[in-house]
């Protein structure tokens, strides 16, 4: 029987340290009856050697065309580069977090190549895809992550100390948004001593806060009570609700030791969350992690990849990729989900077939057949 063969390259956009396969789901996508190739030097920045690739039933291919010469499906974290776009065989399957709404002519370079490109960010958030979920994973790796770097920004302690030369305040947190990156920044906070604040616009969250030894604070009132889609996501607020959201938020962003902001919108532009008002009524030392900033960001002032320091000395971070600063353990969770997703690309006898009209493959797939095919990418 020919197997399908799977190639998993280096990731190439700066930054990228994350690989889109390990060597445990390298092991079990070929005991599903997959071949694998893995570029050279794929998995090192995420401390994943060829030799355990090798290991685990892989074979190394040492540029990135000779891995897909022969490969049916193209795994990898971020959208292909134009070289791997080149390289791909007629037909083939991609899968990867291609950030669709911003990056069009990525999805537009794979419809012209004829590939049939998965957008992992697409895959429904159904029970059955749980385990596909590609943006919960790295949220909340994310959110763990921020927690770390306000830590390491912050010049003071996060729990509360009780010491002979004496005592060590507990910092103040204050996390806006509580989605999956939301929920894990407050569980970090919290498990390292912080007194954590939360809020965001949809009324579900106030328990899971709550149920996590948060304080919730938010405006609830009509719009903030119909604020969730029946996706589970949040509705763009109307500029009179931003407006007394604004105002509820400001006194207490002032008493903040550390903002975390991870508000999103799928296919709009963040909420601006902290005006620069806000960010200017904070102490000195203050730190604020803006995980949205890829998006453009939920507050004014922050700048991508920089560490901006305002002038009342308060530090905004805007460093991008989160889930790629811890590397290891998000490469381990995507190759996870992407395991998963393979197992929908083969048919009952176990070659290579995706049933196209499977729920989760028809909501992922962006382009197929020289075409653009979601309908919220079709213009
Ligand atoms: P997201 O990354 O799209 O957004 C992060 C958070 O920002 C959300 O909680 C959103 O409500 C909030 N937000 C948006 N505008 C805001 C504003 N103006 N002020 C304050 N907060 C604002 O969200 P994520 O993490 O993707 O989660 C979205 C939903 O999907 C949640 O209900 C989550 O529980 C649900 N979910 C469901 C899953 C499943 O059923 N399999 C898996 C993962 C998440």
């Amino acid at each position: 029987m020919c197997m399908a063969v799977i190639a998993v390259t280096r990731e190439r956009r700066a930054e990228e340290t994350r690989v889109a396969a390990v060597p445990e789901t390298v092991k079990k996508l070929i005991a599903a009856g997959f071949e694998v190739t893995v570029e050279a030097g794929a998995g090192a920045a995420a401390s994943y050697p060829d030799s355990e690739y090798q290991a685990a039933g892989a074979t190394i291919a040492k540029t990135a065309k000779e891995a897909l010469a022969k490969a049916d499906i193209l795994f990898k974290v971020r959208a292909p580069a134009d070289e791997e776009i080149a390289a791909l065989k007629a037909g083939a399957i991609v899968a990867a977090l291609l950030n669709p709404y911003q990056d069009k002519a990525i999805v537009d370079a794979l419809a012209k190549k004829g590939a049939s490109a998965f957008a992992m960010e697409f895959v429904p958030r159904i029970t059955r895809a749980q385990v596909m979920d590609a943006l919960s994973s790295q949220a909340n790796l994310a959110g763990y992550r921020a927690v770390i770097e306000a830590a390491e920004a912050y010049g003071k302690a996060l729990p509360m100390m009780m010491t002979a030369a004496g005592t060590i305040a507990a910092a103040k947190v204050f996390i806006m948004g509580v989605g999956v990156a939301g929920l894990q920044a407050i569980a970090t906070a919290r498990r390292l001593g912080a007194v954590v604040t939360a809020t965001d616009v949809r009324p579900a969250t106030k328990e899971q806060v709550e149920s996590l030894g948060a304080k919730f604070l938010a405006v609830e009132d009509e719009e903030f009570r119909n604020a969730q889609t029946a996706g589970g996501y949040a509705k763009e607020m109307s500029p009179e609700y931003q407006a007394k959201q604004a105002e509820l938020v400001s006194s207490h962003i002032a008493k903040q030791d550390i903002v975390i902001t991870t508000a999103l919108i799928p296919g709009r532009p963040p909420p601006k969350l902290v005006s620069a008002a806000q960010v200017a009524s904070m102490k000195p030392g203050s730190v604020i992690v803006d995980l949205a900033v890829e998006q453009g960001g939920n507050v004014e002032g922050v700048k991508l990849g920089e560490v901006a320091e305002t002038a009342n000395g308060v530090k905004i971070l805007g460093r991008p990729n989160l889930p790629g600063r811890i590397a290891a353990d998000a490469s381990a969770l995507y190759a996870r989900n992407l395991l998963a997703f393979a197992g929908l690309l083969l048919d009952k006898e176990g070659k290579l077939g995706p049933d196209y009209e499977d729920e989760i493959l028809k909501a992922a797939l962006v382009t197929q057949a020289g075409k653009v095919v979601h309908p919220q990418l079709a213009s």
